[in-house]
């Protein structure tokens, strides 16, 4: 049940670097990719065309797109909420774009500054424009297993807007811990309920480690065929409007569990702790991860 080959879809340029609140240079979040274009990835997500009064950290998603050496062989996605973002990443050449929406109310008014319903009129107007153009687009669905201001969340809520992201056109619908609260066994009631309805193949899984429960949430949903996971180099991360998430579950813990697993990812662990120190250099603090600690390079 468990797949041979696990794909590692990274967030660090874009989820990990849009909490920080002093501002990164253009220069060194391009340096950032360019270094994880090196490191075997396919999915690189890259910057966010969203407000930049809401978000000033991807205030130059233009500017990065413009100056990352891309590689063929790898997808550089951008977030997109409405047409007004979809246009600007297309104009910068995205060939993959993000919807992300929320199981919850109001996370999704908090977030994005409308209601779920709505939402999803944005969101169908994203994909049908980008399935004219021959872009595809990946979905998020935020607050699976908790909402920072409603609390639990009903796995059938997720399965609902996952389904609907899919039918929109969605290659994958990937399914965010945003908050980090999620135990396994939260993790095998909300996939029990998801993957009666949609193919593990659909779907990936998002986990922050703000409870230290990300690596064996990977393992549980490892267990249910899932075979993208999100993950961000260095743990960078959290979420503006998620009060006290803390960072992403890190790349490169993630790569030595599989590792270790003896899964196939392609991704060679000792480039992405470079990277993972590079970053870090950059925003004066060494790497969440303990890999990233364990393996410093001299
Ligand atoms: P709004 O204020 O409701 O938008 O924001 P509006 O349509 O009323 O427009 C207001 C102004 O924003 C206008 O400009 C628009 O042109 C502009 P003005 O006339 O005032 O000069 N505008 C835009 N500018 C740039 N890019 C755009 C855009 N759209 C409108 N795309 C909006 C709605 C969605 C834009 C806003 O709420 C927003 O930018 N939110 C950002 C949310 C965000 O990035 N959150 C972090 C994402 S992380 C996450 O969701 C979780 C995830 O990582 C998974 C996990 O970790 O679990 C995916
Ligand atoms: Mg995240």
């Amino acid at each position: 049940m468990r797949p041979e080959f696990v794909t590692l879809y990274e967030v660090g340029p874009r989820d990990g670097l849009q909490a920080e609140t002093a501002m990164v240079s253009t220069a060194d979040k391009i340096a950032l990719i360019d270094r994880l274009s090196a490191t075997g990835l396919s999915y690189i997500e890259a910057a966010s065309f969203v407000s930049p009064k809401w978000v000033p950290q991807m205030g130059d998603a233009a500017e990065v797109m413009a100056g990352i050496s891309r590689s063929h062989k790898i997808s550089y996605p951008t977030l997109t909420p409405n047409l007004t973002g979809y246009y600007a990443a297309r104009a910068a050449g995205a060939n993959v774009v993000a919807i992300f929406g929320a199981a919850s109310e109001t996370f999704s008014r908090k977030n994005i500054n409308c209601s779920v319903a709505e939402s999803v009129e944005r969101f169908g107007a994203v994909c049908d424009q980008a399935c004219d153009d021959g872009i595809d687009v990946r979905g998020y669905v935020s607050c699976v297993l908790g909402c920072p201001y409603e609390g639990a969340v009903d796995p059938a809520a997720v399965a609902d807007l996952a389904q609907i992201m899919l039918e929109m056109g969605c290659y994958q619908v990937s399914l965010g811990d945003t908050i980090g609260v999620g135990t396994p066994a939260d993790v095998a009631k909300l996939l029990d309920v998801v993957t009666a309805r949609i193919s593990s193949d659909k779907l990936a899984v998002h986990f922050h480690d703000t409870y230290g429960q990300a690596l064996a949430n990977i393992l549980t949903s490892l267990d249910y065929g899932i075979a993208t996971i999100d993950s961000s180099v260095g743990g960078l991360g959290g979420c503006p409007y998620a009060p006290g998430a803390s960072g992403n579950v890190a790349t490169e813990d993630v790569l030595y569990m599989l590792n270790g697993l003896g899964m196939e990812t392609g991704v060679d662990l000792a480039k992405v702790v470079d990277a993972a120190w590079f970053i870090s250099g950059v925003l004066g603090r060494p790497p969440r991860s303990k890999v990233g600690q364990a393996m410093r390079p001299r």
